[in-house]
């Protein structure tokens, strides 16, 4: 088991460069499936899920290849139908993106429920209703979701979803590109890698309309075909930076973002105090002090993103007055660092949704070891150990791995001192 150590206190500054949006890539991967021909996807981080999905696409039989740094190609031509290694798939929560795409491709299905970071129950029952309206019978077990034509066979069909869900609204639009007839969903997620994997599938012959707001039309196609996409920047890879130079008082340029989709952290961390600056990619990070209390509610995009809920946190803690932080995604996500960074001399009172984070102002978080629960709290507690004084441990660093793409080697570059320990 490898560890993080950490020696606080250096501002951080230079410049970083975002990698491509794992929540778009873990997504579009799958979408592959559908597509007879070879695509090439470029932008994509070489992160453990990554990772996970291609082992789990070359075991189903996809040609799959890094032609260079960041740029993967593959060609699902010839994959039979079957079901995904059962293992690989309880590895990552993403890989119920395999249900859609099989849907669509075979009109069937047979994938193992998935894994992924355990920070509250997540249900899937929205992409199960998604499946059901489409036409599909469902069988769910506690292991696995099988489906297969109903009597009326597949077809397109409106869909509003119970609840914003950004994996129901891509695991609908996945099944639904080749599916005869249209399909609408309403109420659907309109965060930037929605938008993403629709401009995908329509780069690849698909016909989606209205991604990027509540109600995406989705019109069946024969066939899609091969070609090159490049996904976005990594919206809370960008955000982490940007939290992580506020909250050890850094002066950073993150580097291939995409300025619109930072709005509600950019706008939040502005209210506590720091200086940003907006380029055509980039954005600079000037922090000052002392930082000014906020308020913040994790929402759905266009809003503050829950994903960021715990880095934003850190820098609540080194402000001055109490801050306020409502999580309406996934409520018990505070359970995953807010004691960690108690053991580092935070203070947040969790009352339900609300967590009241009393800033220590003056005074310094201390070192000491904590354990990451899920991927954004690991973040969270790296950004609290870099602003911290002494040495810092993080441990459970495979949680970190998911998703950051050379953390270490990008966090030294910004002259922070930290280092990735083998036990
Ligand atoms: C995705 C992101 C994850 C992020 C989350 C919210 C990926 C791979 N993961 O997760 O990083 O934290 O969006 O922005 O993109 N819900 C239901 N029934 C369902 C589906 C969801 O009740 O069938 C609820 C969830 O419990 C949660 C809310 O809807 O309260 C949003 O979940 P959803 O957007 O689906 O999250 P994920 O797609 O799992």
């Amino acid at each position: 088991m490898a560890k993080y150590e950490i020696i606080g206190g250096t501002p951080l500054s230079g410049e970083v460069v975002i990698s491509g949006a794992k929540n778009a890539v873990v997504a579009i991967l799958p979408a592959t499936l559908l597509v007879p021909g070879k695509c090439r996807i470029e932008n994509v981080p070489d992160i453990s899920d990554v990772r996970i999905l291609l082992d789990i696409m070359r075991s189903m039989g996809a040609s799959v290849e890094w032609a260079e740094p960041g740029v993967v190609e593959i060609d699902c031509t010839d994959v039979p139908y079957g079901e995904p290694n059962p293992e690989l798939v309880r590895k990552m929560r993403a890989s119920y993106y395999l249900l859609g795409a099989q849907l669509g491709r075979y009109g069937r299905s047979h994938v193992a429920l998935p894994g992924g970071c355990a920070f509250a129950a997540r249900p899937i029952d929205q992409h199960i209703k998604g499946f059901g309206l489409l036409g599909a019978d469902v069988e769910e077990t506690e292991e696995y979701v099988a489906m297969e034509p109903g009597p009326d066979g597949l077809h397109g069909q409106r869909i509003s979803l119970d609840v914003v869900s950004v994996g129901a609204t891509a695991n609908i639009m996945l099944a639904a590109c080749l599916i005869e007839g249209q399909t609408i969903i309403e109420n659907a997620a309109k965060e930037p890698h929605i938008v993403d994997l629709a401009n995908f599938l329509n780069t690849m012959g698909a016909r989606i309309s209205g991604a990027g707001t509540d109600t995406i039309k989705i019109r069946g196609v024969k066939q899609l075909h091969g070609g090159t996409y490049a996904a976005i920047p990594d919206q809370i890879e960008a955000g982490t930076y940007m939290a992580a130079a506020v909250a050890t008082g850094g002066n950073v340029l993150v580097q291939n973002v995409i300025p619109k989709h930072m709005e509600c952290i950019t706008t939040r961390l502005r209210e506590m105090g720091a200086k940003i600056t907006e380029f055509d990619d980039a954005i600079r990070v000037q922090a000052t002090r002392p930082l000014r209390r906020i308020t913040v509610k994790t929402m759905p995009y266009p809003g503050f993103p829950t994903d960021m809920q715990a880095q934003i946190c850190v820098c609540m803690v080194l402000a001055t007055g109490t801050s306020r932080l409502t999580e309406s995604v996934y409520e018990t996500r505070f359970f995953g660092y807010c004691s960690e960074l108690e053991n580092m001399g935070a203070k947040i009172k969790v009352e339900g949704k609300t967590a009241s984070v009393v800033g220590i102002g003056d005074r310094k978080l201390r070192g000491t070891t904590v354990h990451a629960k899920d991927l954004r709290a690991g973040a969270a507690l790296i950004i609290a150990g870099l602003a911290a004084e002494g040495t810092t441990y993080v441990k459970n660093i495979h949680y970190v791995e998911r998703g950051y793409e050379r953390i270490i080697e990008k966090l030294t570059k910004l002259g922070a001192q930290i280092k990735r320990i083998e036990e």
